[in-house]
């Protein structure tokens, strides 16, 4: 029997425990997202002026901004460590055209600002009550995601693919043959029934628009074991697909004229075949490994040239976490945390954590199969759903960040998908199956790509 005094050493102790995790998150946060901009001079620093990237030197000091304003200002009324802040770095108030505009600090000004800045933050949570360690995980989290942002700027701005070092070089990176599996084809058959789509109350951590769990009532379906793969993808190019209106939707092919797109955005002809830009090198495309920074429309097009459809969020959940019933027959009531369990994922289950820098084959990474067979969809590429970004029944903002998801929610003018999985730049602390992302339907700078149902 324990005394009421064995019980609180016991609490006292797990909430040390947590908040020293958390701490040690934030640190690793931090170490990223310095890595990610530490390489580049002045002039990479503020990149260029484009649609859907931001200055490199404002996302990751907005970033370090961010966790200083939530976590000090907001949730322990603190004075701001830097007083103009939300001058330079609020995400809310400064729109992304006059980001270029800003008087920002030096690149020398800006990496002290984040060291400085997360050092403080590091040592406050170590001694935080449980509602600011919350908020500094809200902060971190946000941080993880802006670094997984900068990574594809580097893609998008032909930089040259990050290096990480120290205590930035993740544990357990995957060994070579890990990403090498060759193609996975075929579907999984996934029987219907009731499906609790989103977040469960037993999670320790989920954004606004996860939350929470209802019943969906599903059908039947089949869906590919694995995403769409370059040569796949390559095979509807070379078809004539995107010079084939009927295959696009009207708003499709609409963005498909006035980019007068001919194929993926980083892929270019020579000669007879077909080479991809990553990063700063001009690469053979990967047969094996999904194809990725295609748009929403693309994925369309192609589904209807193949004579497939993209799933549903409730259709890609259920494949990646249900079970089925005792009969097989239909789904049963529970469902996984992960694909392959409740267990956090590792490097022979998912591709994260920068580990491979860039994806592996679709057929690698057996270990992290579904209950119906699905393979990778936690890691490697994030996935485009036919579903429209729109809140849950009962939704509510979060405090710490009412502007995280509220203000994107789909329009008739604003198109907004729902993409699942997250990809081998999204971090394993972050991501899981009920994780939903959101991009405008013409975003192909994002690491996304897709997987097809039957029709
Ligand atoms: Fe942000």
């Amino acid at each position: 029997m324990t005394s009421p005094a064995q019980t609180e050493l016991l609490a006292a102790r797990v909430d040390r425990e947590q908040a020293e995790r958390v701490a040690a998150w934030a640190r690793d946060a931090r170490a990223r997202s310095v890595a990610l901009i530490a390489d580049l001079d002045e002039e990479q620093l503020w990149g260029k002026q484009l649609p859907y990237v931001q200055p490199p030197k404002w996302e990751a000091a907005h970033a370090a901004w961010f966790v200083e304003n939530r976590v000090l200002e907001r949730a322990l009324g603190e004075p701001p460590f830097l007083p103009n802040g939300h001058t330079l770095y609020d995400s809310t108030t400064i729109p992304s055209r006059v980001r270029w505009d800003l008087p920002l600090p030096d690149r020398a000004g800006t990496l002290a600002y984040m060291w400085s800045v997360g050092q403080v933050v590091h040592d406050r949570i170590l001694a935080a009550s449980e509602r600011v360690r919350y908020y500094a995980l809200y902060a971190l989290f946000h941080e993880d995601m802006h670094s997984e942002a900068l990574t594809y700027t580097r893609q998008y701005l032909g930089y040259p693919a990050p290096r990480f070092a120290g205590d930035t070089r993740v544990p357990g990176a995957p060994a070579a043959e890990t990403r090498v599996g060759g193609p996975l084809p075929g579907d999984a058959r996934v029987p219907g029934g009731i499906f609790r789509l989103g977040a469960g109350h037993d999670e320790p951590f989920v954004f606004d628009n996860e939350k929470w769990a209802h019943p969906v009532e599903l059908q039947p379906f089949s869906i590919a074991r694995a995403p769409v793969t370059q040569a796949e993808f390559a095979a509807f190019v070379e078809d004539g697909g995107y010079r084939r209106s009927e295959l696009w939707h009207a708003a499709g092919w609409r963005w498909r004229e006035s980019m007068a797109a001919e194929h993926p955005t980083y892929w270019q002809r020579s000669g007879d075949n077909w080479t991809r830009r990553d990063f700063d090198r001009w690469t053979a495309l990967e047969s094996y490994r999904p194809v990725i920074n295609v748009n929403w429309y693309e994925a369309e097009a192609y589904c209807r040239w193949a004579g497939r459809r993209l799933p549903t969020e409730t259709e890609w959940e259920a494949a990646a976490v249900g079970e089925p019933a005792g009969d097989g027959q239909t789904l049963a009531p529970r469902k996984r945390r992960f694909p392959w369990g409740d267990v956090p994922p590792s490097a022979e289950r998912a591709n994260l954590d920068w580990c491979a820098l860039g994806c592996v084959d679709v057929g690698a990474l057996s270990a992290g199969d579904s209950a119906f067979g699905c393979r990778q969809m936690i890691g490697n590429a994030w996935e485009w759903t036919a579903s429209a970004f729109l809140p849950y029944p009962g939704f509510r903002a979060d405090e710490p960040y009412p502007e995280y998801s509220a203000p994107w929610f789909e329009t008739e003018e604003s198109p907004r998908k729902v993409l699942r999985g997250g990809c081998w730049a999204t971090t394993s602390r972050l991501i899981r199956a009920t994780w939903r992302n959101f991009y405008p339907a013409e975003r192909g700078n994002v690491w996304a790509g897709f997987r097809t149902c039957a029709q």
